[in-house]
Formats: C-alpha cells, sequence, structure tokens
C-alpha cells in the first residue's frame, strides 16, 4: 500500500474520505463537501442519524451533484477526547471499507482532524498507521481467489496542511513493517515455520544490518542448555537458539534485551493437550516473534540504541525419545528441574535462553515476551498482557509504553508465595505449582534464571498474540502484539 501526503485540494472525482467529529457536521470538510453536493450529504446523515459518534460510517455512493464516486464519513466521536489512538481507528476503519471497493485509488482529507490531545501533525500521521496495520492479509495459501475477490486499493493519498505527517509517518512505516514481519511469522503453520526455517527468516535481517548467530543442539549441548533441549528432544526438528543484535547505539554500550519464547508448535508433549483447539498452539512462538519484528522495526528506522534479540526456538511433541514427566534436567545455570507436567515448556525454553542473554550480553536491562499461560486469559482475557517484574521503575516505563501504544500491559503479582510452591522433593524446583496463581508461579520460575539485581520484566502475552475478531487496527488472526510497546519503550527510554 502506497500512502502520499499533499496539501492540493480534494480531487472532484474518484473515491474520498474524511473523519468527522461528533456534532462537527456544519464545519470543515463534512460542511465543504455537503455545500457541494448542494445539502446531499446532511440529508443522507440526518436520514441514518449520522452524528459523527465513534465508529459510526457514512458510506454515499454516487452522491447527488458530485463527480465522486463515493464519500465515506467516519465518526470521530468527541473532539475534546480525540487522540492519535483515535486517529488510528479511524484510520483502520476507513481501511475496512475502502479495502472492499473496486477502486485503485482513494483520497482522504484530514483538515480540522486535531484536538487538545493530538496535534494534526500526529493526527494524520497516525491515521495513516491505523489505516495500513489493517489492510494486513495472509492469504498466500488461499489458491482459489478470483481477481474480484483481492481488494484493488493501491494507493491512498491524504490530503492534509499538515507539513510534518509525511516525516512522522515514515518512520511509523517502518514499524508497521516491524508488525508485518511477525504477523507473518506468527501466521505460517507449523509445518512450514519451525525452529531452522524461523532461524532462516530471521537471516533475512542481515540485510538491514542485524548481527544474526543461529546456534544448533550440538553448541547448545555444549553449552549445558538442558532445560531448553529437553523441551526439543522429542521432536523431528532440531532446536535453535538465535540472537539478532542492532547496533545503533553507541559502541560498547550494554544492550537492552529482548527474549522470546519461540514454540513453534506445542502439543503439549508427554502431558499431551485435547484435541479441542490444539491448532492455536502454532502461535505459541508468539513472543519470539515479537521480538524478532521488534529488532526488525528498530533497523529500519535505524534507532539509536544497542538491542539484542534472543529466540528460544523450538517444538514441544510427544515421541518415543520426549522428556517424560518426572525427568530431571539441568539447565545452563546449573540449576536443576524436575519436570512435573511437559506442557509446562516454555519457562523451560526462556530459563536457559535468558540465562544465556545475561552470559553474553550482560544487558542493561531485560523483558521477556511468551505465550506463557492459559491462566493469564483467566485473569485479562485478551485485553491486556501480564507485566510481571519486582522493578518499579521498569513496571513504570512498560506501563507507559503501553498506554501510548495501544497495546496494553497489567500489572500482575511477583511475591516469595509464588516462588515458594514450585521447590521439589528431589531437584533445585520443579516446572509447574498449584493452578491457582498459575501465571505468577511460572513468573517465578523464570525469575530463578534472572541474575540478582538485573532489571528485568516478564510479559505474559497468551492473550494477545492472536485475535479471533477484528479489531480497531488488527485484522483477525496473528496482531502483531510487542512490536510497537517495545519500540516505543526502547525511544523513550534507551534512545537519547
Ligand atoms: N503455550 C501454553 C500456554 C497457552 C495457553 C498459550 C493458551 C496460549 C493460549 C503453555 O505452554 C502451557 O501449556 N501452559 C500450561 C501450563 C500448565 C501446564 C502449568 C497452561 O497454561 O495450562
Ligand atoms: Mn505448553
Ligand atoms: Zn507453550
Amino acid at each position: 500500500m502506497q500512502i502520499a501526503f499533499t496539501k492540493s485540494a480534494l480531487p472532484a472525482t474518484g473515491a474520498v474520505a474524511a473523519p468527522v467529529f461528533e456534532g462537527g457536521l456544519k464545519e470543515g470538510v463534512f460542511a465543504a463537501l455537503d455545500a457541494r453536493s448542494k445539502g446531499a450529504l446532511a440529508r443522507a446523515a440526518a436520514t441514518v442519524n449520522f452524528s459523527g459518534k465513534k465508529d459510526q460510517v457514512l458510506d454515499i455512493i454516487a452522491p447527488a451533484f458530485l463527480e465522486n464516486s463515493r464519500i465515506l464519513i467516519i465518526g470521530v466521536g468527541k473532539k475534546a477526547d480525540f487522540t492519535i489512538l483515535g486517529a488510528e481507528g479511524a484510520g483502520g476503519l476507513a481501511a475496512v471499507r475502502l479495502m472492499r471497493m473496486r477502486e485503485k485509488s482513494v483520497s482522504i482529507a484530514l483538515d480540522g482532524f486535531d484536538s487538545d490531545k493530538t496535534t494534526i501533525d500526529g493526527a494524520a500521521a497516525h491515521f495513516a498507521q491505523g489505516f495500513l496495520l489493517r489492510t494486513y492479509r495472509f492469504d498466500k495459501y488461499k489458491t482459489k481467489l478470483e481477481p474480484d475477490q483481492k481488494p484493488q486499493l493501491a494507493k491512498v493519498t491524504i490530503h492534509t496542511p499538515s507539513t510534518k505527517a509525511k516525516v512522522l509517518f515514515a518512520e511509523l512505516e517502518k514499524i508497521a513493517q516491524g508488525v508485518t514481519f511477525t504477523r507473518d511469522l506468527v501466521s505460517e503453520p507449523p509445518n512450514v515455520l519451525y525452529p531452522e526455517s524461523f532461524a532462516a527468516r530471521c537471516k533475512e535481517l542481515e540485510a538491514l544490518g542485524v548481527k544474526v548467530t543461529v546456534l544448533g543442539v550440538k553448541e547448545m549441548k555444549k553449552l549445558g542448555m538442558g532445560a531448553l533441549l529437553g523441551v526439543g528432544q522429542g521432536s523431528a526438528r532440531e532446536s535453535k537458539l538465535v540472537a539478532l543484535e542492532w547496533k545503533g547505539g553507541r559502541e560498547g554500550k550494554a544492550p537492552v534485551a529482548l527474549v522470546g519464547k519461540g514454540v513453534c508448535f506445542d502439543t503439549g508433549g508427554i502431558s499431551i493437550k485435547p484435541a479441542a483447539g490444539m491448532e492455536d498452539m502454532k502461535w505459541d512462538m508468539g513472543g519470539a516473534g515479537a521480538v524478532a519484528g521488534a529488532i526488525k522495526a528498530l533497523a529500519m528506522r535505524k534507532a539509536k540504541a544497542n538491542v539484542v534479540g534472543v529466540l528460544g526456538l523450538v517444538e514441544n511433541m510427544p515421541d518415543g525419545n520426549a522428556q517424560r514427566p518426572s525427568d530431571v534436567v539441568r539447565s545452563m545455570s546449573g540449576q536443576t528441574i524436575e519436570i512435573i507436567n511437559t506442557d509446562a515448556e516454555g519457562r523451560l525454553v526462556l530459563a536457559d535462553a535468558i540465562w544465556w542473554t545475561q552470559e553474553v550480553y550482560k544487558p542493561v536491562a531485560m523483558v521477556d515476551l511468551a505465550t506463557l499461560t492459559g491462566a493469564i486469559l483467566i485473569a485479562l482475557a485478551n485485553e491486556y498482557a501480564g507485566l510481571f517484574t519486582k522493578d518499579d521503575a521498569l513496571a513504570a516505563q512498560l506501563l507507559k509504553a503501553g498506554e501510548a501504544t495501544g497495546e496494553l500491559l497489567w500489572r500482575m503479582p511477583l511475591a516469595k508465595v509464588h516462588d515458594d510452591v514450585i521447590k521439589s522433593d528431589i531437584a533445585d524446583m520443579k516446572n509447574t505449582g498449584p493452578r491457582e496463581g498459575g501465571s505468577s508461579n511460572a513468573a517465578a520460575f523464570i525469575g530463578r534464571f534472572v541474575k540478582k539485581g538485573a532489571a528485568w520484566a516478564h510479559l505474559d502475552i497468551a492473550g494477545k498474540a492472536w485475535t479471533t475478531k477484528d479489531l480497531p487496527v488488527v485484522p483477525k488472526g496473528a496482531t502483531g502484539y510487542g512490536v510497537r510497546l517495545l519500540d516505543e519503550w526502547i525511544r523513550t527510554n534507551y534512545e537519547k
């Protein structure tokens, strides 16, 4: 999708779209178009009770007295409440409507589209971002699509007096490319995307200046990564550990580390999952997908920070060689783990990935992302990802980045009680505790592999990596959650 910005007047032909504030039908673009159409727009609005309430749509085909093929008006609610996230949502809604039309291009009027909470520059750039994010499709495996079932829209021209929107959007577009990278990875079926092919896709990031290192089983054995390797030992696919280094900051400065759970398929292993819904477990690599997409976004926009992304890539399968409940494995940290449930595999992968990250990179701060527990869905539904950390300053930074991007987080407890319940009778710890507090117990497990005093946060994104319904800037399917959040967190805290 090509998105251009211009100051020129709205064309008198073709499709035109514009947002309108609630109660703002007598002003700005709407009033101007209404005058040109000799009141046809106002009559249409009155007919369907359109007043500009948020997400209301007024779609007029072949409007009277106008040469335009279509006028699409998007309600954005009260001006006093209008933010950049509202602008993104309006862009997303416009995209849904315009993708269904036959025309190849559309003009969008963004004039008078500011509020106390955003400038016209921010509003126009984020409208474009929302538009772009919502046009995402994953249809590469649909072989029977007729040409008329595919969207024709290829060019969006935004008519706005804003002088800065174009520059702002150039950055946002790069972040969107990171989001798209993540969505593509998460959407792929597990017969196509497995540890080795995931690693191969990461190699594409070398073209952007990212240093990509891939460790295989042989190397990981040498390092003593018994926790990660135990998860993958029942799979015909070789486990991999991938490091993605973006060095845009001062040379020699310690990096920020992002660590992702990349379980390319989670059957549960010998503690096998029920059949119903097991297909969802193709997106159990959503944490690793988000980390890879965030590194892509940072590299695309040449972020002035040193960041390393580490992906623990495995497949959790039942097999004659699979690990058993009651096995004891030794992690790279030297700590031993009694396996109670082979379905609690994500924490085992992260245990070694996180330890290795600290040993090799000595990061200033470390955030891990994982589709870790079903329990986080019980607590937070699909609205928030769970944030677990003992570091209040880091929590504040991440919560703020979530608010700014709409990728929301909710802080969850991480206390001594959660650590107490994973004591084992025969090893240093066991990999599951009771059902009660399941997400916190899992976080406490990971916490045992974080070095004392390190700035670390864990994000449980099990409710966020995938959506079964369309969202304002996310079509149903892989969300790409985490990319914008991490980009924002790094931009506001580490790029100075
Ligand atoms: N990948 C799952 C968690 C999950 C569940 C993600 C639903 C997305 C949607 C994880 O590996 C898992 O199986 N967790 C278990 C842990 C339990 C065995 C302690 C769970 O949540 O049931
Ligand atoms: Mn599992
Ligand atoms: Zn899992």
